[in-house]
């Protein structure tokens, strides 16, 4: 199976990140063809800083490949290194009704938000659908919010294939992890606009500040506790075993622990987690031409495939190539 996600340098990236998304892209790589790219262009509707742009553009091949990533394993790339896609978003674009990308959860929240909307966050779902297709990907491994793109990337792979009577685009099918949601130190969605993340690659003493903030009532330490209403053990139990999941559930019930104590639980298990991560993150981040040539190497890999199902398109609509081109 051919699997392919983006993840948008937009921010630092977290915990919700890599649960709902990095470790399943992690762990696809072992039994299929994997393509992970850095979806900067997709960026550039919120981050309009060159300098920072570039810095979390590195960020994030630096979180992959610190995360477990293996670049003999699976393709990573930066999204701009494939410019045929943003080609692809203006043919794709000729076959698909606004009417659909009016429909777009993420828009319409954007918009409800008094966010004055830009043609790219518009489009935003185009190019996301010219992404996938682009490699003819069957699996899209992505978080609950953006199962609506792949969706609406099937429709878009049928608007061409119907419009020229071909079957360039194969249909795509989305992918959710287990982890679903992971909630934020105060009880929200985590997310990079909420100011409410643990950040996967913090110092080890910032994390640890951080979960020692995680928001909980005010119940005290004798009383028995309801640990599905509680922030701190949302957070524990997607870290801990299911031994020690049990044991804090029945710890909670029965009274007389602190919330204190359970996040510095929470603390340790962050570490253990992610602590070699950060000190392999280091290491990489001392070698900046090893990523680019992983970099370099991945989008090489990738614009082959492009330019193939580019020529079909071409075929498939009547655009036609000078030598200029040099496609
Ligand atoms: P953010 O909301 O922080 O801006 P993105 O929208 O860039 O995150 O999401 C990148 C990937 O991480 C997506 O696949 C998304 O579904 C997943 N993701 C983001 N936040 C969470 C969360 N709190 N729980 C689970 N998955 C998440
Ligand atoms: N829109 C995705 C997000 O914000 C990132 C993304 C861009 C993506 N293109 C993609 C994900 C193609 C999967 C496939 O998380």
């Amino acid at each position: 199976m051919r699997v392919l996600s983006g993840v948008q340098p937009s921010g630092k990236l977290h915990l919700g990140n890599y649960l709902g998304a990095l470790k399943q892209h992690i762990e696809l790589q072992h039994d299929n063809e994997a393509f992970y790219f850095i979806a900067n262009y997709h960026s550039l509707t919120t981050v309009q800083d060159a300098e920072r742009l570039r810095a979390l553009t590195r960020d994030v091949a630096l979180d992959y490949l610190a995360l477990g990533l293996d670049p003999d394993k699976a393709c990573l790339f930066r999204q701009s290194d494939i410019p045929e896609v943003c080609e692809l978003t203006w043919i794709l674009s000729t076959v698909t009704g606004e009417g659909l990308l009016r429909r777009a959860h993420s828009y319409k929240d954007k918009i409800a938000k008094g966010i004055t909307a830009s043609m790219g966050l518009f489009c935003y779902p185009v190019l996301m659908a010219a992404d996938i297709l682009i490699y003819r990907s069957d699996i899209v491994p992505v978080g609950q919010d953006q199962v609506q793109h792949v969706e609406m990337t099937q429709d878009m792979a049928q608007y061409f294939n119907n419009t020229y009577d071909c079957e360039v685009f194969v249909r795509p099918e989305a992918r959710l992890d287990e982890a679903c949601v992971v909630p934020g130190i105060d009880g929200q969605k985590m997310s990079k606009s909420y100011d409410n993340t643990i950040e996967l690659f913090d110092t080890p003493k910032k994390t640890r500040k951080r979960i020692m903030s995680i928001k909980t009532d005010s119940t005290p330490v004798e009383d028995p506790k309801d640990p599905e209403k509680c922030n701190v053990f949302a957070i524990f139990r997607l870290l801990a075993s299911r031994e020690e999941v049990e044991a804090m559930d029945a710890a909670y019930r029965k009274g007389g622990l602190g919330y204190g104590d359970v996040k510095k639980r929470v603390a340790e298990l962050f570490e253990e987690t992610f602590g070699p991560a950060r000190e392999r993150r280091v290491e990489l981040a001392a070698n900046p031409d090893h990523v680019e040539d992983v970099l370099t190497d991945g989008a090489r890999r990738a614009r082959t495939i492009a330019r193939q199902v580019m020529a079909d398109v071409h075929q498939a609509c009547g655009i036609m190539a000078s030598k200029i081109t040099n496609r």
